[in-house]
């Protein structure tokens, strides 16, 4: 109910007024003093030092602050417990009361970890990654935080960049599919709801290209390439209605993200109509000095007000020049206007205004068994078998087995990156897990290799390696020359294979690594990622059979580093490139040019055949849509769940089109012996592109879908579109 002495004075505060209406009244009470303050965010808010600033609606929002209540405890100089101590400074204390804005980076999981964004997209499956993002906000909430920048969209093809890890993959569709599922996940349908908070697709635009995989790096990458990939998901984000969107720390072609007007203002807000916020990556607005494009803050204030950038993350140059430039008359006031709008829609969707405290009395977002459900289903599903000669799954009934590796007894760091929340004690370790499986059947070595992990292998009839990467060496600012497996992995499993008996490898990793000699040792490979709160007993879950393997790859695993990149988007060139003619027609002298594992690759402890694909018609009209259908039969004697992949080519366009682009998939459960048909519809649109001369358009002419397990066995039916107007 609305407050009439409260709507009187403040007449924004009337909910049952539309959004626009109430950011007009409050607007128009507004000095451009108070509007320059609702572009600022802050890292941290300290209720005691900031009270002045706050009161004087200087400031709107913070990044990193978190706990409704509390004192003001500083974990790693971050300030906790002080959210509401804060908003009471805005509330209560300044003219017009407009509440602050806190986000934070939650980004898989808050304190209940599920697994890092590329392990969820190795799930393949969009219900579970909108049940992570629902776990998040609701935990995320509880502490008063009401945005997070998540998810990463950036297409991620380049393994040496240490950020894949955050990404849903390579290809749009998946991408853009879960990453619409999280927006789900994270905003519900109602972003005011209690347990809701806002999501952040970033970084716009074209950040996994940094040249040489070096992060920050600089971009290359024309229009088209950008609108035919890079901006895809994006704009599947924008459509499943993301409140928010980050820019990008990178240039596009010389111009940095941060002042790039035709790409943020112009695509993102003019022509596709995102009505959101767009928020600068940390100092970015101020970074654009450092990259040459502005001589000092002041001016890339100027260029980032102008490009679109609606929130100062950090940087201070909009709080410090934005009023000066308006009344210079060098920025037009305007522009200010339409990114406080944005900004002060955003706090009234998330109903700020109706309830800007967090507190909520004996709350608390430790992990329950639901939240654990989830994370544990989630991490179960991001396993990827790319390896079994048939020793898994590990039979329950016999043979000792011994568990070695760095990470047999090390939670913190089967969280991943980018985890300021979760907690190492929350994690069940894979040595507890098999533990509590096997009992005396297992023996589990301490993290260190030596002559010792020798003995004990020698003694046991199997032994489970976990290899990989310790996630510091992923995620932000952490890219590798070398996407080898860390130095002197190798070794130990060469000795231990040696021993001849059958190796597990099971591989922590927050990107694709060179697993050339792990799969000739191994007997069997499981590509784990950095799989969350869950990891011990997703993991003694898929070793032991109870659950199938059914993750598959979301990137490309290349030969080696010296073949990056490499993935699904790969356009035809004027030389074919086929396993056949390639040591004739290959690009490298001395390496064939073939990926090491497939995108989608992933098996399961069973056999499934494809038969070929077969359509309702052969002929659609440009807005038309058919069935394909294409039947699977599980031919072992395990159930499994497939993922079914569809992917089309479209030989003839007016630019190069991949060579195979991953359009569809469906999650089939196949019992032993069962054979099912799985249909799809296809529509038209699934063709469109973006042609020359820059606009979407769908072509008349051939068509081929491919069906099959993996983006390396497809078989394919071809179909013709026509034009019918
Ligand atoms: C990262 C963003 C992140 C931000 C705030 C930046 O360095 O690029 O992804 O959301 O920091 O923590």
């Amino acid at each position: 109910m609305t407050d009439t002495t409260a709507t009187t004075t403040r007449p924004w505060l009337d909910v049952a007024l539309p959004v626009e209406e109430r950011i007009d009244l409050l607007m128009a009470e507004m000095t451009l003093a108070e509007k320059v303050g609702q572009t600022h965010q802050v890292a941290n808010i300290d209720p005691e030092a900031d009270a002045e600033t706050i009161r004087a609606g200087r400031i709107s929002s913070s990044l990193y602050a978190s706990g409704a209540t509390g004192g003001n405890e500083r974990d790693e100089g971050v300030l906790v417990g002080s959210i509401d101590a804060a908003q009471r400074h805005a509330v209560e204390g300044s003219r017009l009361g407009v509440p602050l804005l806190f986000g934070r980076d939650v980004i898989h999981g808050h304190r209940t970890v599920a697994p890092i964004p590329l392990g969820l997209a190795a799930s393949f499956d969009p219900d579970i990654a909108e049940r992570v993002g629902e776990v998040a906000a609701r935990e995320a909430a509880v502490e008063g935080v009401a945005w997070t920048f998540a998810p990463m969209v950036d297409i991620s093809e380049e393994p040496r960049w240490g950020r894949v890890a955050e990404s849903l993959g390579e290809t749009p569709v998946l991408s853009g599919r879960l990453a619409a599922s999280l927006v789900r996940g994270f905003q519900g349908s109602d972003p005011s709801d209690l347990d809701r908070i806002a999501a952040c697709a970033k970084h716009f635009a074209g950040y996994g290209l940094a040249a040489g995989g070096r992060d920050y790096d600089t971009v290359s990458v024309g229009e088209n390439t950008l609108r035919n990939l890079h901006l895809r998901p994006f704009k599947a984000a924008v459509d499943a209605g993301v409140m928010t969107v980050m820019a990008a720390f990178n240039d596009v072609d010389g111009t940095p993200m941060h002042a790039h007007e035709h790409l943020v203002r112009g695509v993102l807000k003019n022509e596709w109509g995102f009505d959101g916020v767009v928020v600068a990556d940390w100092n970015g607005i101020g970074q654009i000095v450092f990259q040459g494009v502005a001589a000092d803050s002041r001016e890339a204030a100027a260029l980032a007000i102008r490009a679109g950038v609606d929130l100062d993350m950090v940087s201070g140059a909009y709080l410090a020049h934005l009023e000066e430039l308006v009344e210079s008359g060098d920025v037009e006031l305007a522009l200010v206007d339409d990114a406080v709008r944005r900004v002060l829609r955003l706090k009234f969707r998330l109903g700020l205004f109706e309830r800007p405290y967090a507190a909520r009395p004996g709350a608390t977002n430790a992990p329950t068994p639901e939240s654990r459900e989830v994370a544990l289903r989630a991490a179960q599903a991001a396993h990827v078998l790319v390896k079994n000669d048939g020793v898994l799954p590990l039979d329950r009934d016999s043979g000792t087995v011994l568990l070695s590796g760095p990470f047999v007894d090390d939670g913190e760091a089967l969280l991943g990156t980018w985890t300021l929340d979760g907690r190492g004690e929350d994690v069940v370790s894979p040595g507890s897990a098999l533990k509590a499986r096997l009992g005396d059947r297992v023996e589990v070595s301490d993290g260190r290799f030596s002559d010792r992990t020798l003995q004990q292998s020698r003694r046991a009839e199997r032994t489970v390696l976990l290899l990989g990467e310790h996630p510091s060496r992923s995620g932000e600012a952490n890219s590798v020359t070398d996407i080898g497996l860390p130095h002197g992995q190798l070794d130990v499993l060469r000795a231990v294979a040696r021993l001849g008996k059958p190796v597990v490898a099971v591989v922590y990793t927050g990107r694709p690594l060179d697993l050339g000699e792990v799969l000739d040792l191994a007997a069997a490979v499981v590509v784990v990622w950095h799989p969350g709160v869950e990891a011990g007993t997703a993991l003694a879950s898929v070793l032991l059979g109870d659950v199938e393997p059914h993750g598959r790859l979301p990137m490309t695993f290349p030969l080696s580093t010296g073949h990056i990149p490499t993935s699904t988007h790969q356009r035809p060139t004027g030389r074919l490139i086929r396993a056949d003619v390639d040591h004739e027609e290959g690009r490298y002298l001395d390496a064939l040019t073939y990926p090491r594992l497939p995108f989608g690759l992933g098996l399961s402890y069973t056999t499934v055949d494809y038969a070929a694909p077969t359509v309702s018609t052969s002929t659609i009209p440009t807005d038309g849509s058919l069935t394909l259908t294409v039947t699977v039969a599980n031919s072992g004697e395990r159930p499994c769940r497939e993922v079914v992949q569809l992917y089309v080519r479209d030989p003839v366009a007016q630019v190069t089109r991949p060579l195979v682009e991953l359009s569809d998939w469906a999650l089939v459960d196949l019992a032993p012996g069962q054979s099912r048909e799985v249909t799809f519809e296809v529509h038209a649109e699934q063709f469109a592109y973006t042609g020359r001369d820059l606009t979407a358009r769908i072509d008349e002419g051939e068509v081929v879908l491919l069906t099959g397990p993996d983006s390396a066995r497809l078989q394919p039916v071809t179909i013709t579109v026509r034009n019918d107007s």
